[in-house]
C-alpha cells in the first residue's frame, strides 16, 4: 500500500498557508530570511534595531558565520522512502519534536511590548524549549507561569556577586528550568559601532533588568548601594529626562518611580555587578556545587577548552560566537563544530548557535555533529513583526523546512544527518 506522506508537518504547514492564500490571506511573516529581517527593521526604532541586528566591529564574524554555513553543501540522495520522517531528538533524557530550542537573548521589550511572555508562550504552544536570559524584560518566575509543564532553560551571567549567582540558580530550579547554561563570552559587551553610533545601551533606560530587579539578593544589594549612593551626585544618571525613561520602564507607578529613585539605584547596581571579566575556569567548582542541574557552557570555540569544560564536570556545550557580536574577526561557529564534536566524542552533547537561518542551515550543523541547535536572531525578527504569533509561525517554518531538508535529501531520522551528507565547497567568495 502506498503511504499517505501528508501527516507530515512540512505537508500540513505548505497548506495551512497556501489555503490561507486561496482566502485571500497573507502569511503574517516573510518567509525568506532577508525578508523577515527587513521587515523588523521596518517596524523597529534604529536603537532597537541596531541592537538585535549588529554585531561586534567590522561585523566580520557575523559574515563569517553565513559564510561557514554556505561553504558546506548538502548532497541529497533519492528513492528512500521519506513518507515518515521523523525530527525529533533525544536532549538530556527528553525527547523533543524538533532539534532546536529558542536561544537566550537580552532585552526583548525592544521589540515587542509582550517580550518575553510572548516567546514564552510561543516556545510552550509549539513544545520548542525556550531559554531564559539573564537579561530578559520579564522575571523567570512570570514566563515559566505561561509554560505549564514545557521545558525551559535558564542562562546565566555570572555577575561579581556569587550570593545573587546563587541566588538566579535556586530560582532557576524553583521555576522548574531544566538546565542552566552558563554563557562565557560576553563577560564584558563586545565593541558594537552601531550601539556606539547611536550611544544607546538599553540597560542604562532600567530595560533588560527584570531578573535582577525581582531578585531578593538583587534588591538587597540595591540597598547597600544607596547608603554609599548617598552623598555622591549621581551624574547624567539623575537628569529628569533619564529619570523618566528609566521610571517607565521600571516595574510600579512611573511618578512613584520618579520620586523613590528605585530605578537609578536599581540601574547603577546593576551596571556595577552585571559583569565579571575576572571569572575562570576555577570558578566553575562553585556553580557544580550549587545544582545538579546539568551545565551546559555557551560561548566555546576551541577544542581544548571544550576538553577543560569535561574535565570540570560540565553536562554540554554550546559552540557559538554570540552571533558575531563579541569579538570581530573571530572563527564561524561552524567552523570550529566538526573539531569540538570530534574531541568530546559523545561524552557530552554539543549544541550550536551562531548563524542559524534555515531548515537547511539545522541539517547542516546537525550533520557536522551537534545534537541540537539554538536559533537566535530569527525569532527576534519575527517577534518585532508579529508578536507571539509571530514567533510561532517562525517555528513553524523552521520546523517545517527542517523536515523538507531531511526528506528531500533521503534522510528519515536525524540519526542518519552525517558529514557523509555533506561535501565541502571550494571556492567560496
Ligand atoms: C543575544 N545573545 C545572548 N546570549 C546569551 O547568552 N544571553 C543573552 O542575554 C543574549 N542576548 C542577546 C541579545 C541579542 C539582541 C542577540 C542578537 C543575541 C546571543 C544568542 O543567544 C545567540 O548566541 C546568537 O543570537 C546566535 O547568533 P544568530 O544565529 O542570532 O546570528
Ligand atoms: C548581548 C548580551 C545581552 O549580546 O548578551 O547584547
Amino acid at each position: 500500500m502506498v503511504k499517505d506522506p501528508t501527516n507530515l508537518f512540512s505537508q500540513q504547514r505548505q497548506k495551512e498557508i497556501y489555503l490561507q492564500g486561496l482566502e485571500g490571506r497573507e502569511p503574517i511573516l516573510p518567509a525568506s530570511p532577508k525578508a523577515l529581517r527587513k521587515k523588523a527593521g521596518e517596524k523597529l526604532s534604529k536603537e532597537a534595531f541596531g541592537y538585535l541586528a549588529g554585531g561586534a566591529g567590522m561585523e566580520d564574524t557575523m559574515s563569517s558565520n553565513r559564510r561557514a554555513f554556505k561553504s558546506w553543501e548538502i548532497v541529497p540522495n533519492m528513492l528512500r522512502d521519506v513518507s515518515d520522517i521523523d525530527t525529533s531528538i533525544v536532549l538530556f533524557g527528553k525527547r523533543r519534536i524538533t532539534p532546536f530550542l529558542l536561544a537566550p537573548i537580552g532585552v526583548l521589550e525592544l521589540f515587542h511590548k509582550m517580550a518575553d511572555l510572548a516567546v514564552a508562550r510561543a516556545g510552550a504552544a509549539e513544545e520548542v524549549p525556550v531559554i531564559f536570559s539573564s537579561q530578559a524584560s520579564v522575571s523567570m518566575e512570570r514566563c515559566a507561569a505561561e509554560m505549564d509543564q514545557e521545558s525551559r532553560w535558564f542562562q546565566l551571567y555570572w555577575s561579581k556577586n556569587n550570593n545573587l549567582v546563587r541566588s538566579f540558580v535556586k530560582r532557576a530550579e524553583e521555576t522548574d528550568c531544566e538546565a542552566i547554561v552558563l554563557t562565557l563570552d560576553t563577560t564584558m559587551l563586545g565593541w558594537r559601532p552601531r550601539d556606539l553610533d547611536h550611544a544607546y545601551l538599553p540597560f542604562l533606560e532600567a530595560r533588560g533588568i527584570a531578573q535582577y530587579v525581582s531578585d531578593p539578593v538583587f534588591r538587597e544589594m540595591m540597598q547597600e548601594n544607596n547608603l554609599k549612593m548617598e552623598d555622591q551626585s549621581t551624574f547624567s544618571l539623575s537628569s529628569l529626562y533619564t529619570l523618566y525613561k528609566m521610571s517607565k520602564n521600571y516595574p510600579g507607578s512611573t511618578l512613584g518611580n520618579m520620586i523613590n529613585r528605585k530605578p537609578v539605584k536599581a540601574v547603577q547596581t546593576f551596571i556595577n555587578t552585571y559583569t565579571r571579566p575576572s571569572l575562570e575556569w576555577d570558578d566553575l567548582p562553585f556553580l557544580r556545587d550549587l545544582t545538579e542541574l546539568p551545565i551546559l557552557l555557551k560561548g566555546v570555540l576551541s577544542g581544548d577548552d571544550a576538553m577543560k569544560a569535561l574535565d570540570y564536570g560540565m553536562d554540554g556545550l554550546i559552540v557559538s560566537n554570540h552571533g558575531g557580536r563579541q569579538v570581530d574577526g573571530a572563527v564561524a561557529a561552524l567552523e570550529v563544530l566538526p573539531s569540538i564534536v570530534q574531541r568530546v566524542d559523545g561524552r557530552v552533547p554539543v549544541l550550536f548557535d551562531s548563524g542559524i537561518r534555515t531548515g537547511s542551515d539545522i541539517f547542516k550543523a546537525l550533520a557536522l555533529g551537534a545534537e541540537a541547535v539554538l536559533i537566535g536572531r530569527p525569532y527576534a525578527y519575527a517577534l518585532a513583526v508579529a508578536g507571539e504569533a509571530g514567533v510561532r509561525s517562525l517555528i513553524r517554518n523552521l520546523r517545517a523546512e527542517f523536515e523538507l531538508s531531511m526528506g528531500l535529501s533521503g534522510c528519515r531520522s536525524v540519526d542518519q544527518l552525517s558529514a557523509g551528507k555533506l561535501r565541502k565547497r571550494k571556492n567560496i567568495e
